[in-house]
């Protein structure tokens, strides 16, 4: 049986990685791969109600309630969909993960980071990614491509995301190894062949 593989895409709204999620699904899978799609805040089930409060609450939310939110549904993530598909021996394929609570809680709203690792921890019952590729855009880039529909995370103004990509490539820089920052201001398929180059050595 082929071994199980966790793979994580992160970066600022607006990078591209559902686009890349979705060709990468394909790739692996007219390779003969079983391959799992899911995401965070929102895998099927309970967890599209928690994106729902978590995206679109119009209230007031404290910054530690909103971590929660995003953990609880991390919880679920791992417990109903990635951990029994990668024992099964699939691959997962996970649209934002503990890296985004470290970058928007931690980085982004001024969170203690290290709390939230810890958090993060507790939520993944230790599981970690194999492999995270984190797409990189400059915050104005970015919110030209989200537009003027924002939701209640991408409407945190400017200087929150540029905290939030500052925290994502000094993530990046501390574990080398798990992962690999890809420029995302090139086209999608020159980005879709760098994402390749890096999943190939994984498999
Ligand atoms: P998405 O639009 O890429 O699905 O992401 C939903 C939003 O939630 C995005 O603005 C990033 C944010 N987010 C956090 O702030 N913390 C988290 O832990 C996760 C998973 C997402």
């Amino acid at each position: 049986m082929k071994k199980g593989l966790f793979i994580t895409f992160e970066g600022a709204d607006g990078c591209g990685k559902t686009t890349q999620i979705n060709l990468l699904k394909n790739y692996l899978e007219n390779q003969g791969y079983q391959v799992v799609l899911t995401r965070e805040p929102g895998a099927k089930g309970l967890g599209e109600k928690v994106r729902e409060i978590l995206l679109n609450y119009e209230g007031a939310v404290s910054d530690r309630c909103e971590s929660f939110l995003f953990l609880a549904d991390r919880a679920q993530n791992i417990d109903i969909i990635v951990n029994p598909a990668v024992n099964e021996g699939k691959i997962v394929l996970c649209d934002r993960h503990i890296d985004s609570t470290v970058a928007y809680q931690g980085y982004g709203r001024g969170l203690d980071i290290d709390r939230i690792k810890m958090l993060n921890n507790i939520a993944t019952n230790g599981r970690k990614p194999d492999l995270t590729i984190v797409f990189d855009i400059d915050v104005e880039t970015s919110m030209q491509r989200v537009g003027k529909n924002k939701d209640r995370m991408e409407s945190a103004g400017i200087e929150f995301h540029n905290r939030v990509r500052e925290g994502y490539l000094k993530i990046a820089k501390e574990e080398p190894e798990r992962i690999k920052v890809v420029n995302s201001i090139q086209t999608v398929n020159d980005v879709f062949e760098e994402v390749k180059k890096i999943v190939n050595k994984y498999l």
